[in-house]
């Protein structure tokens, strides 16, 4: 028995679901802990592209288990529809998905009080969201009054009359900030959940009994980050964040599995650094660097098509995220998109205005806003490298950087991606420096 965590250690988008695809070779369970549909998991096997959202990405693999946890937040036509197209690929589906009745659902007006703060706010105080409803649901999560979990889904008088009262508050809200708006009906949105709640009843389960019987039955689980440590809503850039623990401290709360059932922790990495959304980013590289590696990495969002920011490496907000993640190995993902740069740089300290160094990702925005990276210069190589398949033979500058970002984050580098495909994967073997 082996359970793993693969997690995001930048601002997300660093392949994780090419790599969770390619670990369940060796497992049977795949479970989303946290986030929902903001998340957008790209997997190429042959001619096909599967692109996951909200589905874990162990749904392509017949045969693989797949959960959604309690802590994910679930809008219920996204869901069907993502379950729909991946259907039509030729996904199967029965018997191998259960969604926890202990999810949130994410409701219309949680996507017009996203709009509303995305609009309202200056473009410099933008968080830049997907805006799939994630903030909103999450706030009334916490906020207790107005969340509504899956398994509420099922008791109809009892959703009416929640719904109705929410709406009350919702509409009033709604209606003096929001200009034009056109109140919500209760009873239009009960009736058209109560629709969805029908076709996703067969899914719809205590995931967190069910993970319990899965552990002790000594299952091999995966657990699928989403996001990345650096979106993190205690340990990333806050504001600019998603609203989960999208670091792997989210497992234990989000899949009711205790982290003490873990026995490997996967940080995934981008051979460089991409952030989509708002907020600081030292090393973006807002050039014709930055344009040739958005070029070459097809750095476009997978969820809205966004132009992905692009920038070198950043080994000092890779080692706080590799530390609150608890990495114990990483994959360095899009090694491929480098090949032909002359220089290659990664930051390895950020220098503040006073010219005092600092070597820990700071809390404080304002602070990470105006500190300068400090580079370290590594040579490049010129070699295309998609079609290596052993460690010995790539370049040795390829090798040298690979063991340099090791080093500088103080974590094993186990394997290394040079395309897309399932088969452009390399382990590292071990004591490789
Ligand atoms: P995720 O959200 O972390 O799963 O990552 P995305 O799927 O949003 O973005 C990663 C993109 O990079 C996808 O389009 C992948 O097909 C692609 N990809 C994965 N690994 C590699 C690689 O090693 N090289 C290149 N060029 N592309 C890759
Ligand atoms: P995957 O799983 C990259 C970013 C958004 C925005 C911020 C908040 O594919 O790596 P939200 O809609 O969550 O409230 O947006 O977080 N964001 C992502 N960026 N990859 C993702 O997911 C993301 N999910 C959210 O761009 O800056
Ligand atoms: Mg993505």
């Amino acid at each position: 028995m082996s359970n793993t965590c693969v997690v995001g250690l930048q601002w997300g988008d660093e392949a994780k679901g090419k790599i969770v695809d390619l670990l369940c070779d060796v497992h049977d369970t795949v479970v989303r802990y946290q986030g929902g549909a903001n998340a957008g998991h790209t997997v190429i096997v042959g001619d096909k592209t599967y692109k996951l959202s909200l589905i874990p990405t162990g749904a392509v693999r017949p045969g693989v288990d797949c959960v959604i946890g309690n802590g994910v937040v679930i809008h219920p036509p996204m869901l069907l529809a993502e379950m729909d197209r991946l259907i039509s690929q030729g996904v199967d589906f029965s018997g191998r998905l259960h969604i926890s009745d202990r999810a949130h659902v994410i409701f219309p007006y949680h996507l017009e009080e996203e709009r509303w703060s995305e609009e309202s706010n200056s473009s410099s105080e933008r968080l830049g969201t997907t805006r799939r409803g994630i903030g909103p649901c999450y706030k009334d999560k916490v906020g207790r009054v107005h969340g509504i979990r899956m398994g509420e889904l099922f008791r109809p008088d009892h959703l009416r009359e929640r719904l109705g009262r929410v709406l009350e508050f919702k509409n009033r809200i709604l209606g003096a900030t929001l200009k034009p708006f056109e109140p919500m009906n209760a009873d239009a949105i009960c009736d058209e959940y109560l629709g969805y709640a029908e076709r996703l009843r067969p899914y719809v389960t205590d995931t967190a009994a069910w993970m319990a019987s899965a552990v002790k039955g000594g299952r091999n689980i995966l657990f699928e980050g989403a996001q990345g440590s650096l979106l993190d809503i205690d340990y990333g850039t806050f504001p600019y964040v998603t609203s989960s623990n999208s670091s792997a401290a989210g497992l234990g709360t989000g899949s009711g599995v205790h982290a003490r059932h873990i026995d490997n922790w996967v940080g995934i990495v981008k051979a460089y650094t991409t952030r989509v959304g708002g907020g600081p980013f030292p090393t973006e590289l807002d050039n014709e660097i930055g344009q040739r590696i958005r070029d070459r990495g097809r750095e476009y969002g997978t969820v809205t098509g966004r132009p992905r920011r692009c920038g070198w490496f950043d080994a000092v907000a890779v080692r706080h995220s590799a530390w609150v993640s608890g990495a114990t190995e990483l994959s360095v993902m899009l090694l491929d998109v480098l090949s032909g740069f002359e220089t290659i740089r990664v930051c390895t300290g950020y220098r503040r205005p006073d010219g005092t160094l600092l070597d820990w990702f700071p809390a404080c925005l304002e602070e990470l806003g105006q500190v300068t990276p400090v580079y370290h210069d590594l040579p490049g190589w010129s070699e295309d490298v998609t079609g290596v398949r052993n460690w010995n033979d790539f370049p040795a500058n390829f090798r040298n950087y690979v063991r340099f970002l090791a080093e500088q984050v103080d974590v094993p580098v186990r394997r290394v991606s040079v395309g897309p495909e399932r088969t452009q994967t390399v382990a590292v073997p071990a004591g490789s420096w």
